[in-house]
């Protein structure tokens, strides 16, 4: 079966390299000429770990190839998918406008399709959604879902790990507006040995977004936790919370050992999260709780308000120890996380900007998103960037770390020592050896503070 996909973004394209080296043939369709042009070289246009590699060797064997026409790819295809970004309207809301004119375009394609053609909703969208553009798809063709089927069929796939998050997957989510269309679409994965959830497409929207906002929930808790822990004094949250995921509720045990849970990698206090999904997707679920159904969603209320506290916090515990007027800033790290270039809401950008307006300036370090950053900040007094944390900390009065690049977590208190100007460390990520930091230099830490005093 040939696959049309609308996006060649992230998710895009890298569902689109895959079914490809499933051996589906796939076609992309972008807007953008120079997006598609370097598709068509076996180019990939953002940098995500073995994927120019695949794409590279996908385009070559002529099993995927990129076009901006919207019309063609979809009426030589059996299914599209619709990957278009959803980002945020203002502060909370999702904007459509990208889903809806792919829609509108797709309604125009396929309005003379003889075949069947099944349209697939894999963009992250609020409940409802996928029902309205099936229902808008549908009157404008003047069809049925018996000639044109709708799925919605969330994506898993974590930035820096996209590939083995689609070729392994632990579960494939299919909503359906009618059995026809989820077992079409099933076909496409029948090679997967994932389990299978069937359901309707509005669950299949809460899914995703239940999800992404668990484990958001995760790291506010653990965030909610450090907080506490440095209220209190000498009490360190990471004993705090390996204690916790030592129960065997979470993590149980198998043939004498303990299996270690992948969501302990959430259960982790710092400097908050970012990306370009847990922020938005947390965000547009409250805005449809509080607006679209007059419900007051509490815990989602508080995992958004920790997090942005979270990321102030991380700032305050370096303006403690020093007035940052006029002083020299390192902060390592200002993607969302290692291994992306990415920094859509990074927790980096909301801290680089408080220090800045707090009068320091500031040294960017990251070893793979110091372009992103340069498109942000621009050239401008008070921001430099360093690709090398040596060079960040030369003559630096203060250092955070935001992004756990190895690159930055093998630093020794040596290598501040002998390249600051006043030794001041402040680790947003609990990545440091405490005692060996505390005892070289100034070092704080989320989540611990030395000493304790009880309260009167
Ligand atoms: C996330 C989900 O994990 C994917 O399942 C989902 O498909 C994707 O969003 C999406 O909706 O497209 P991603 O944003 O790539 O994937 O990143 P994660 O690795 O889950 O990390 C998210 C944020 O949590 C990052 O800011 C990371 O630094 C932060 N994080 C993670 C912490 O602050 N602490 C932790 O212990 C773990």
């Amino acid at each position: 079966m040939k696959i049309s996909i609308i996006g060649a973004g992230y998710v895009g394209l890298v569902t689109g390299a895959c079914f490809s080296k499933l051996g589906f043939p796939v076609t992309c369709v972008d807007l953008n000429q120079e997006t598609v042009k370097r598709i068509n070289e076996g180019e990939a246009p953002f940098y995500e770990p073995g994927l120019a590699e695949l794409l590279a060797g996908q385009v070559k064997a002529g099993l995927f190839s990129a076009t901006v026409d919207l019309r063609q790819a979809a009426q030589y295809s059996g299914v599209t998918f619709v990957c278009v970004g959803t980002p945020m309207a203002g502060d909370r809301q999702i904007d459509l406008s990208f889903i809806i004119k792919a829609i509108d375009e797709l309604s125009e394609a396929l309005k003379d399709k003889k075949d069947y053609h099944l349209v697939v909703m894999k963009s992250t969208v609020v409940p409802g959604t996928t029902e309205k553009m099936a229902e808008r798809l549908w009157e404008m063709t003047g069809k049925g879902a018996g000639q044109v089927g709708f799925c919605m069929n969330p994506e898993f796939l974590r930035e820096g790990s996209a590939l083995a998050d689609f070729l392994s997957p632990d579960r494939i989510v299919i909503g359906q507006s009618d059995a026809k269309a989820g077992d079409y679409l099933a076909s496409l994965y029948e090679t997967m040995p994932a389990q299978v959830l069937r359901t309707n497409l509005r669950t299949a929207e809460l899914i995703k977004y239940a999800s992404n906002t668990f484990f958001a929930m995760l790291i506010s808790y653990s965030n909610e936790m450090a907080r506490l822990a440095e209220c209190i004094g000498d009490i360190d949250v990471i004993e705090v919370l390996s204690g916790l995921i030592l129960d065997r509720r979470i993590s149980p045990a198998a043939g004498g050992s303990i299996l270690s849970p992948g969501l302990a990698a959430y259960l982790k206090a710092g400097c908050g999260y970012g990306g370009s999904c847990f922020p938005k997707d947390t965000n547009a679920l409250r805005e449809l709780s509080t607006k679209g159904y007059d419900y007051n969603p509490l815990l989602l209320d508080a995992v958004i308000a920790i997090n942005e506290r979270q990321i102030y916090h991380t700032v305050s515990l370096l303006y403690k120890e020093m007035d940052p007027r006029g002083k020299e800033i390192a902060v390592l790290g200002v993607a969302f996380k290692p291994d992306t270039e990415d920094i859509r809401e990074s927790p980096a950008i909301k801290m680089i900007d408080r220090l800045l307006a707090g009068g320091a300036k500031v040294r960017i370090c990251d070893p793979r998103a110091l372009g992103p950053a340069r498109k942000h900040w621009g050239e401008r007094p008070g921001v430099s960037y360093c690709e090398d944390p040596g060079e960040a900390l030369k003559g630096a009065h203060g250092a955070i770390l935001v992004t756990s690049w190895p690159q930055f977590t093998c630093l020794e208190p040596e290598d501040f020592l002998k390249n600051m100007a006043t030794p001041l460390l402040i680790d947003g990520r609990g990545v440091y050896d405490r005692e060996k930091f505390s005892r070289a230099m100034n070092f704080r830490v989320i989540g611990y503070r030395p000493g304790s005093k009880n309260p009167a």
